[in-house]
């Protein structure tokens, strides 16, 4: 028996240490909607999100996340992406598209208003019927709906600091 936590819920079930993490997910849990592709951690359809991060989990031993939150398809809630997704009309045969919503799930959370690059960078996942450029579309369409970022402390000078560089320029003008 190993155990998993998947999508808040904890399970004990009857398979080998090293059965793959998609394995457990669609066989014995029934969640069915992360998909198997390459089974070799290449083209993304079976991401999943480990404590928020995505992951490839064809290729993830059930043993290796027990202690950790397994996030599939089935709990992604309310998310943006998905109304993106259906405003763009993103899938074509569909059958990658719940890892790359997890994937451009992961993106958002790391990154709210990714630039095309950042996309191309982060969206790895193939898609056999080549929807990218409607996935990196919906990406920018669901970016723009979320808060502006807040930039880090250590971005937003201190009133002390802002006022150092006004004398800093001060001195600089004089003659
Ligand atoms: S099925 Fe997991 S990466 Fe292809
Ligand atoms: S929509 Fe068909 S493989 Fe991506």
């Amino acid at each position: 028996m190993v155990k998993v936590r998947v999508n808040g819920v904890d399970h004990e079930v009857d398979a080998s240490p090293d059965t793959p993490l998609l394995w457990v997910v669609r066989d014995h849990l029934g969640l069915t909607g992360s998909k198997f592709g390459c089974g070799m951690g290449l083209c993304g359809a079976c991401t999943m999100h480990l404590g928020g991060r995505p992951v490839r989990t064809c290729v993830l031993p059930v043993a290796a996340v027990a202690d950790q939150e397994v996030t599939t398809i089935e709990a992604m809630g309310d998310h943006p992406l998905k109304d993106a997704w259906i405003a763009e009309q993103v899938p074509q045969c569909g059958y990658c598209q719940s890892g790359q919503l997890m994937q451009a799930a992961g993106l958002l959370a790391d990154n709210p208003r990714p630039t095309d690059e950042d996309i191309g960078v982060s969206m790895t996942n193939l898609c056999r019927c080549g929807t990218y450029d409607r996935i990196r579309k919906a990406i920018r369409r669901a970016a723009a709906t979320l808060p502006e970022p807040v930039p880090p402390e250590s971005a937003v000078p201190r009133e002390d600091e802002a006022l150092d560089e006004e004398a800093v320029k001060e001195e600089e003008a004089q003659p």
